[in-house]
């Protein structure tokens, strides 16, 4: 039955935190041509639509500020089963978030609109993705749609 939550292990409806980095407040406005013209409202409405279809809750939160997205991470820590990140331009520079990935434990699925394998040379190098279950890009408002989906049955394995 749609309307009836998954249920995690302990008998709690199944949580994904999903969290977007710096700059991802600005969509709609922002370089329209890679990102699209959605703003991050938009773009979560979406997610929050498919979210209820799979019977899962979704948390949402939005960082410009590296710390705050560690604290983001640490903070899902025995509430959420799994994370979807955007980590913006962190992607290309954080070993903080990195660590707080893979120091937490809390399965990740790192998510970005474009493919940052065919931009700048900058871009190609991701410090989450080793530490992530998988790394999806480059289908715009969507790659969020299929990270849900893929930490959805993710947790559910
Ligand atoms: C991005 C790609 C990053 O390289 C960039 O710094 C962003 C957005 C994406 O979603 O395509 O801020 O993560």
């Amino acid at each position: 039955m749609k309307e009836v939550l998954y249920r995690h292990l302990a008998g709690k409806p199944m949580k994904i935190l999903v969290i977007h980095g710096p700059n991802l407040n600005l969509l709609g406005t922002r370089e329209p041509e890679i990102y699209g013209s959605l703003t991050l409202d938009d773009v979560n409405e979406r997610i929050s639509k498919l979210a209820s279809e799979l019977g899962v809750e979704v948390e949402f939160f939005q960082s410009n500020h590296e710390g705050q997205l560690v604290d983001a991470i640490q903070g899902a820590v025995g509430r959420c089963q799994a994370i979807v990140i955007n980590p913006g331009a962190y992607t290309h520079t954080s070993v903080a978030l990195r660590d707080a990935v893979a120091g937490t434990g809390v399965p990740t699925i790192e998510a970005h609109l474009s493919n940052i394998h065919r931009r700048e040379e900058f871009r190609k190098h991701s410090y989450i993705a080793g530490v992530a279950a998988g790394q999806i890009c480059g289908f715009g408002p969507d790659s969020y749609l299929l990270a849900l989906r893929a930490a959805v049955g993710l947790v559910k394995k």
